[in-house]
Formats: structure tokens, C-alpha cells, sequence
């Protein structure tokens, strides 16, 4: 095994993690009506999820996997949580593109933040914006927390895969 695809893997939960923080932090600047540091914190919450994509790309082309060998009596459960992980973790890709599209379209038809309600243009693509978050920020949240605690189970449960 190379030791630093395990380095690697380390790095990808940690820029998980902070991606989850960071769209935290979004929700909590929108809902106080700060849309510029909306806006910085999403981008870097996006950043921060394609760092994690390129890191755990690398790792896979290193060969480096790890095996569940807890309890069998959680062996089911532990699938159940890494597949849903996994669907959801594709998912996100498109659910956090799209509103990020229609932002752009919107903040482009501004010119300005300021401007978004008063331009009809820019008003129509934050409605759709709105209506896309909706799921993007619940499945981003539990593919964040899930991959994080998939990493803990493995840090006391897992065997790294001979390849
Ligand atoms: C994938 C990244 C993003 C996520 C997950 C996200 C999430 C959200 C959420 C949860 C809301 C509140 C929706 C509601 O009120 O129900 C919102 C609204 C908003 N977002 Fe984002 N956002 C993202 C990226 C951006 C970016 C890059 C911009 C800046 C151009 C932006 C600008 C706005 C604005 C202006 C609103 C208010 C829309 C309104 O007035 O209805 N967002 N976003």
C-alpha cells in the first residue's frame, strides 16, 4: 500500500467537511439577508467539493480501499449508510451545478446583487435558484456528515484492500 494514499484520503474527509461547514455558513448568511457573503461562502462550500472530488479520484487511481471488517451484526447497516452515500454523493453533483447556473444567469442579468429584485430576469433565475436548493442543501449535509462518519467506521472497522 502507498502510504500516502491514506494522507490523501485524510485530506479528502477534511475538505468535506469543511465544504459542509461552509454551505452551513451560506444558509446561516442568506437567512440573515447577507447575499454577497452567501455568495463568497457557497463558492467556497463548491471549492471546497471539487478539491474533495479530485482528491478521491487520485486516491482511486492509488488503488487504495479500505474493506469493512466490523460486527457482522452492523455489516448490512454499514452498506445501507455507504450506498446511500454514494447515490446521494452523485446526486449533488448536478443538485449543486444547476443552482449555481441560475445564479450566475441571475447575478449576470443584475450586474449587481443589489439589483436582483428590481431586474426580472435576474428574479426569475433566483426563484429557480430557491426551488433547487431546496434539495441541494439536505443532500449536500448528509453526503458531508455520512462520508465523515463512513471515515470514522473505517478508521476502527476497515482493512485496507490488497490491489
Ligand atoms: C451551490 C451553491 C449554493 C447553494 C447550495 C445556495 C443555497 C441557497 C439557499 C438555501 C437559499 C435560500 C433559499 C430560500 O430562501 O428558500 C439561497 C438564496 C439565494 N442565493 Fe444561493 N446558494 C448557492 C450559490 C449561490 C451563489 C453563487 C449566489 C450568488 C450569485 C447565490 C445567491 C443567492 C441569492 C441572491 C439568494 C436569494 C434569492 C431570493 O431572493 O429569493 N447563491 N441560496
Amino acid at each position: 500500500m502507498l502510504p500516502n494514499a491514506a494522507v490523501i484520503n485524510q485530506a479528502a474527509v477534511f475538505t468535506i467537511v469543511l465544504s459542509g461547514l461552509a454551505l452551513l455558513a451560506g444558509v446561516y448568511f442568506i437567512r440573515s439577508g447577507n447575499r454577497e457573503s452567501h455568495m463568497r461562502a457557497m463558492l467556497s462550500a463548491s471549492a471546497l467539493a471539487t478539491l474533495f472530488l479530485v482528491l478521491y479520484l487520485t486516491r482511486l487511481a492509488l488503488g487504495y480501499e479500505k474493506a469493512y471488517a466490523g460486527p457482522a451484526e452492523w455489516k448490512l447497516g454499514y452498506y445501507a449508510l455507504l450506498i446511500s452515500h454514494i447515490v446521494l454523493a452523485a446526486a449533488n453533483l448536478p443538485l449543486a451545478v444547476i443552482p449555481l447556473g441560475y445564479a450566475y444567469k441571475g447575478l449576470k442579468a443584475a450586474g449587481n446583487l443589489a439589483n436582483v429584485d428590481s431586474n426580472p430576469v435576474a428574479r426569475a433565475a433566483f426563484d429557480a435558484h430557491r426551488k433547487w436548493v431546496r434539495w441541494t442543501v439536505p443532500v449536500w449535509l448528509y453526503v458531508a456528515v455520512t462520508g465523515w462518519v463512513i471515515y470514522l467506521i473505517l478508521g476502527r472497522w476497515g482493512e485496507v484492500m490488497p490491489h
